[in-house]
């Protein structure tokens, strides 16, 4: 009932239901995790909206899941200035460290590793996202490894 209330409020904001699924996800996410199945049904029938307009929203942006994520989501930048300062490098060191293939999830749930397309952060390529928030730019392996120890402490406190 919240998440029905609060989709309605906020698509009181647009001219009409289709422009306000973005925030209606967000919404749904920020409750629920991650939007299952059920979860795009029921955010379209708030909105009332076809179905298949809600996936395919859901499924375009990065920032959207459709699967649960770890604690932390790492989204490394895998597009052509960071690759060309290399992002694949980086990349095979993150899946190394978590012993994860990206896209996949440590069995503690502690870490999600993708591989995302263009964060407008090419200055300080090669970069990754940890959640939604801060970037951490210029990686190198030594970063990265300070990185998910910084992260482990904080899952620990
Ligand atoms: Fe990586 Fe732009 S190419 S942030």
């Amino acid at each position: 009932m919240a998440l029905k209330n609060s989709i309605e409020e906020a698509a009181k904001r647009y001219p009409n239901p289709r422009s306000a699924i973005m925030p209606a996800l967000f919404l749904a996410q920020k409750e629920h995790g991650f939007l299952s199945g059920d979860l795009l049904k029921e955010v379209a029938g708030i909105l009332d909206v076809p179905e298949i307009w809600v996936y395919e929203v859901s499924t375009f942006y990065g920032m959207f899941h459709t699967e649960p994520v770890g604690k932390f989501h790492i989204k490394i930048c895998t597009n052509l200035s960071c690759q060309l300062l290399e992002a694949e490098s980086m990349l095979a060191h993150l899946e190394k460290k978590l012993a994860i293939e990206t896209g996949g999830t440590t069995p503690d749930g502690m870490f999600t590793l993708s591989s995302v397309e263009c964060l407008g952060a090419c200055e300080g390529a090669p970069m990754m996202q940890v959640n939604d928030g801060y970037y951490h730019m210029n990686l190198t392996t030594a970063r990265i490894d300070e990185i998910l120890d910084g992260l482990r402490k904080e899952a620990a406190e």
